[in-house]
């Protein structure tokens, strides 16, 4: 059994973008050890079969905009696993610290004496990198990688620091940002941002389903226009993401205005 893992504790786990082979090792080690795991909409099926047979699923599955079960419910279940001396996983897409709600679970179990431990997962932004075969940051050109959400509460608008976001030597990573997208590129560009800035739109990252679309940032709307609420995607902005590291192509390869292609993964 596994040492640093007590009956009546809690890990958060990150399940990485969705692909079995992107969960660590710990990870893996961990959900083999568990009782019982919550885990989120955007967890893998693959890394979900992993989990022995014998184990509690449960699902809390939340989706933009259709939450099934609210935070303060997620941490009331967690919290009366682990105090009936359940090893309880809570399971989360990416990594738990990055747009995850860790916080608010760790308060509410810390708050009920309930030792509670995170294992990082690999993000949605570097799987999506890696799947395009790009860098996050380039030497000289994108010295700055910022994660941020375009996720706002229905009918307000994005509260960004777009000046700041706008920086030319800043590599953009938006999370939940498909249906802003058309926001995200105008008040980009309104501040500053050069229009022929490179974008890369990363849709089921790591899953047979893949599609890298690649473009410019004047044609981020077109871009994301075939991507259905379903599908997690991602935004890449900056010029890093217009070097691709792979297959031999040179820095800043000839990026079409608007690119849409499936990756074809197995
Ligand atoms: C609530 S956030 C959670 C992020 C997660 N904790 C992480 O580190 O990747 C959900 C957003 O992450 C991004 N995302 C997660 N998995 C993805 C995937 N497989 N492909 C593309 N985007 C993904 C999407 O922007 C999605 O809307």
């Amino acid at each position: 059994m596994s040492h640093d893992f007590p009956p009546g504790s809690v890990w958060l786990v990150g399940a990485g973008p969705g692909d079995p082979d992107l969960l660590t090792r710990k990870a893996e080690r961990l959900l083999a050890a568990a009782d019982i795991v919550f885990y989120d909409a955007l967890v893998g099926a693959g890394v979900l079969a992993l989990i022995p047979a014998a184990t509690d699923l449960v699902s809390v599955g939340k989706r933009s905009g259709r939450h099934s079960k609210d935070q303060g419910s997620i941490n009331a279940l967690l919290a009366t696993a682990a105090l009936s001396g359940k090893r309880v996983v809570r399971l989360k897409g990416g990594d738990p610290s990055i747009f995850g709600r860790s916080t608010e679970e760790i308060d509410c179990l810390s708050a009920k004496g309930v030792a509670v431990r995170i294992c990082p997962g690999i993000t949605a932004a570097s799987a999506a990198a890696a799947s395009g075969g790009a860098s996050l940051t380039l030497r000289g050109l994108a010295r700055k990688l910022t994660f941020v959400t375009a996720h706002a509460r229905a009918g307000e608008a994005l509260d960004l620091d777009w000046t700041a976001l706008a920086a030319p030597d800043a590599t953009l990573a938006v999370y939940m940002g498909r249906a802003a997208a058309a926001e995200v590129a105008r008040n980009l560009i309104a501040v500053g941002r050069a229009p022929d800035t490179p974008v890369m739109v990363a849709v089921n990252v790591s899953l047979p389903t893949e599609r890298i679309l690649r473009g410019r940032l004047s044609a981020l709307a077109f871009l994301v226009e075939t991507i259905s609420d379903d599908d997690p995607s991602l935004l890449l902005i900056g010029e890093a993401i217009a070097a691709p590291i792979l297959h031999g192509r040179s820095a800043n390869a000839d990026i079409p205005i608007c690119d849409v292609h499936s990756t074809g993964r197995p």
